[in-house]
């Protein structure tokens, strides 16, 4: 796991460009435009997995709430990589650098199923969800996951 600076735009613009051409791109909250990508770079913790050539594999943009509280704000694995645990992999990683107690906060699109199966398999809850929240007219499902 590394923690990436604005030098890593690029890889992954690249990666969101990929998701933002596929039908129903919505339902992946890709309304990360390049200047959200370089503030979250500048202003908030993106960690990255990378491959042996250095090419990036998944990305996972968070924002410290409070000490204790952090939120979920985007993650993406290559869409040619997906399902073979890279995203557990550098949640996990990331999660290890946590100091307890933690909480985690995210939401997510009501029809995203491979985020919300994640989520779901990382033990996240399900706590509310937000009708009418995406510009589709999709509901968020605001999930939490804690550690004492
Ligand atoms: C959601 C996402 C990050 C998952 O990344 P990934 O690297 O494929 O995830 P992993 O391989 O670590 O998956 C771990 C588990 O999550 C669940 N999962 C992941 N993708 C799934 C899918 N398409 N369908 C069902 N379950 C899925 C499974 O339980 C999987 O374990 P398993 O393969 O042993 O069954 C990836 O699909 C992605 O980038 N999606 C587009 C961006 C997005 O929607 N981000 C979330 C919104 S912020």
């Amino acid at each position: 796991m590394k923690l990436l600076d604005p030098s890593h735009l690029m890889l992954m613009a690249e990666i969101r460009d990929i998701y933002k051409a596929l039908p129903d791109s919505e339902e992946f909250g890709l309304i990360w435009t390049d200047n959200m990508l370089i503030e979250s770079l500048k202003s908030q913790e993106v960690f990255g997995l990378f491959d042996e050539e250095g090419l990036l594999k998944s990305f996972l943009i968070v924002k410290k709430i409070s000490p204790d509280i952090h939120e979920i704000h985007m993650m993406m694995t290559h869409p040619e990589i997906v399902r073979r645990g890279f995203m557990a992999q550098l949640f996990q990683a990331w999660l290890q650098t946590c100091a307890r107690p933690w909480e985690i906060w995210l939401e997510v699109h009501e029809r995203n199923l491979a985020a919300i199966r994640f989520y779901e398999k990382q033990g996240f809850l399900l706590d509310s969800h937000r009708a009418n929240y995406y510009p589709d007219g999709g509901a968020a499902l605001l999930y939490s996951l804690k550690c004492n």
